[in-house]
């Protein structure tokens, strides 16, 4: 599989910042890498114009149907998605959402022929707790649905400590943590668990993303706040490349 660098720009963005993906486009004309833009529902068909990969942030299990302000996988796609995000911190937080729907949201996505990045990450609590990889563990057990494979399924580490914290765990801890989700994916689902792809996502920005590339089963990101500029983006890209 290609590393993947995957930016996800939350509830920001309007029309006015379509020309920084325009820049990162051209910055990249012919990327060693999967470079994918997750954005708001309300942008995404403009931002499939630049030509870069495009992701949704979520979408609902059902297909279609009466849920006033949802978004479907199907409709994702038709706007010009590739991509989407599963189970970010923010809606499992946000909107009370379980590793249950998690996984239903996953199966839409899948039927939608999205490529799904699914998030998963410990409380500040349960990381002082030395509870990390117990509650990782569980997260992909019950939100990662069985069939899953590296290529449907992308699964992004996202301490919700470190998000938008500035704060990130020492390079030991995120190799040591990777290391353990890529035995406990290979143990259930063989080789695609030895190949999916195993994101960090939590304040990665250009002075600490090649250190974090350089860890054994990091095989790319998932970046907030550095991926809404490009001259903040394009840096964190080339340390991948
Ligand atoms: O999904 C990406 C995100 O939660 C990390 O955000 O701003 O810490 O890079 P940030």
């Amino acid at each position: 599989m290609r590393k993947l660098i995957a930016g996800n720009w939350k509830m920001n963005g309007t029309a006015a910042d379509l020309g920084e993906l325009r820049t990162l486009a051209q910055q990249h004309p012919d990327p060693s890498v999967d470079i994918v833009i997750c954005g708001p529902a309300t942008l995404l068909s403009r931002m499939a114009e630049t030509g870069l990969m495009i992701g949704g942030e979520d979408c609902h299990p059902a297909a279609s149907g009466a849920h006033t302000g949802d978004i479907s996988a199907p409709m994702l796609a038709d706007a010009g998605a590739s991509h989407v995000i599963t189970g970010h911190s923010e809606r499992r937080s946000d909107h009370g959402e379980d590793d249950a729907l998690i996984a239903a949201k996953t199966q839409a996505a899948w039927a939608a022929d999205l490529h799904v990045i699914l998030c998963i990450g410990e409380s500040e609590a349960q990381y002082r707790a030395g509870k990390t990889l117990d509650v990782l563990r569980r997260q992909l057990d019950h939100s990662v649905p069985d069939g899953a494979t590296a290529a449907t399924t992308t699964i992004a580490y996202e301490p919700i400590w470190a998000i938008g914290t500035g704060l990130t765990p020492t390079p030991q801890e995120i190799a040591d943590v990777h290391s353990a989700l890529r035995a406990h994916l290979t143990a259930r689902f063989g080789e695609d668990g030895a190949q999916m792809r195993l994101l960090y996502g939590g304040s990665v920005k250009a002075s600490n993303a090649a250190d974090i590339f350089a860890l054994d089963h990091v095989d790319g990101a998932l970046v907030g706040g550095a991926s809404l500029k490009a001259a903040d983006f394009s840096p964190i890209i080339t340390a991948l490349e």
